[in-house]
């Protein structure tokens, strides 16, 4: 507060509609890669890099049309801090579905787009964490193995 301007809330939803065109978008997904300095130290930008080029070159990531993206694409392709994954980067996490990818090279971003993105398919080999968690390893009841 103090000297710091205050603000302006923009309640006007038509008006916060027009300032975020991400809000008309046919957004399915919301992919993290991690930028920490741990998983930077696993190449993770060449990981972010990798799921760009191939993103944009189906023509599915949102994103300006003069930055070579689509306004009406479906994924959403972001950086993150740290999330934990550490000792075992790059991480990946994929949204809504919750799915924390660990070990992640530029290599494996095909795969994972073509199978988890498009055919909704988790890679089961580099999967492993799935969100809710209880935090119980021994937790396998829902037959999903998700102990990569
Ligand atoms: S630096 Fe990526 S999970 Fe910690």
């Amino acid at each position: 507060m103090g000297c710091m301007a205050e603000p302006v809330i923009i309640e006007d939803v038509d008006e916060l509609r027009a300032l975020a065109p991400v809000t008309s978008a046919p957004i399915r997904h919301h992919v993290f890669v991690c930028t920490g300095k741990s998983c930077s130290a696993r190449d993770s930008a060449e990981v972010k890099d990798a799921f760009e080029g191939e993103l944009k070159a189906r023509g599915i990531l949102f994103g300006r049309e003069a930055k070579g993206k689509n306004p009406k694409g479906s994924v959403v392709l972001t950086e993150c801090a740290s999330v934990g994954f550490c000792a075992i980067g790059a991480a990946v996490m994929i949204y809504p579905d919750g799915v924390w990818y660990a070990q992640v090279r530029a290599t494996d971003v095909p795969e994972i787009i073509e199978e988890h993105l498009v055919n909704g398919r988790v890679v089961e080999r580099l999967a492993l964490l799935k969100l809710p968690s209880d935090g119980s390893k021994e937790d396998s009841s829902t037959g999903s193995d998700w102990e990569a």
